[in-house]
């Protein structure tokens, strides 16, 4: 058997949101890795432009394009960027997403904010899907994978929108798996648990993470390359027949924040 040929994602684009940081970065830059042309979209047009040109010298292929998942809008004109630039469209990762952190009293946020953090991390996944799976339907191949997190499982204080958010994703996710199946399209998510990037450390405190570490049971926080390595194994031709599963990469345990 032909390990690398698994891996393999030479021929197909990927289209990442919030590409230009994180978790995401590291998801655009393994998926060029594999041999995938990436288009990396971020509200920030200037951070995804630097993955898309660190991409390019690196010999893979990239583009960027301003994208704010919170508009309509915006998303139309992802697909249609990468359709027209390398076209078509054969993996998707739903990674921009926003909340978290044990920040949400319940008595002190309001129905704007609710709405805010459902937009993101589950409106905009959902039209991106819906978007994007005709061309992957008529290319031939298709993988979807969204970013949830430990908290659409975990219960804990002031995360009940973002928590509730992102297990919507989950349920999406495996639903659709029925829906997509037929279409020759895979759908799963990756949770990651406590992972560094900016979201993380805007929130961190030593106590926070003397907590998360204390059910962590491989005693470190996540790198935002222990995410990437099962975006990748969703991406690729290896998960051919794993689709509406949710994986959480997290170290082990459980990482609440109580
Ligand atoms: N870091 C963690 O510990 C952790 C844990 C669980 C889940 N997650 C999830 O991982 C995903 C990525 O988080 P991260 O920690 O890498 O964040 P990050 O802050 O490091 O990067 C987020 C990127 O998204 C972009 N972005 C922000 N708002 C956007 C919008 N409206 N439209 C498009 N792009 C936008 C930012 O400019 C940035 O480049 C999120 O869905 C988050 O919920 C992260």
């Amino acid at each position: 058997m032909n390990n690398d040929a698994l891996f393999d994602l030479t021929g197909k684009v990927a289209v990442v949101t919030g590409g230009g940081d994180g978790i995401g970065k590291a998801s655009c830059e393994i998926l060029a890795a594999a041999g995938a042309a990436v288009v990396v979209s971020d509200i920030a047009l200037d951070k995804a432009q630097k993955v898309a040109d660190d991409i390019t010298a690196a010999g893979g292929k990239s583009a960027a394009v301003a994208c704010n998942v919170l508009q309509s809008d915006d998303l139309v004109r992802l697909i249609d960027f990468a359709v027209e630039t390398f076209g078509t469209v054969n993996i998707l990762v739903n990674n921009a997403g926003l909340g978290g952190g044990g920040r949400e009293n319940p008595f002190k946020i309001n129905r704007a904010y609710v709405e805010r953090i459902y937009a993101i991390n589950l409106f905009a996944p959902w039209q991106l899907c819906k978007l994007a799976a005709p061309h992957m339907q008529k290319s031939g191949y298709g993988s979807i994978i969204n970013i949830t997190s430990m908290s659409s499982i975990n219960n804990s204080p002031a995360m009940a929108i973002y928590g509730s958010s992102k297990a919507a994703l989950n349920h999406m996710a495996s639903n659709l798996a029925y829906d997509y199946g037929p279409m020759g399209i895979r759908i799963n998510n990756v949770g990651p648990g406590a992972t560094r990037t900016r979201a993380l450390a805007s929130v961190l405190t030593p106590e926070i993470e003397a907590k998360m570490l204390a059910h962590t049971p491989i005693h470190r926080l996540g790198e935002v390359s222990d995410i990437a390595g099962a975006v990748l194994y969703f991406a690729a031709p290896i998960s051919a027949w794993v689709s509406g599963q949710t994986l959480m990469v997290n170290g082990g345990g459980v990482q609440t924040l109580d």
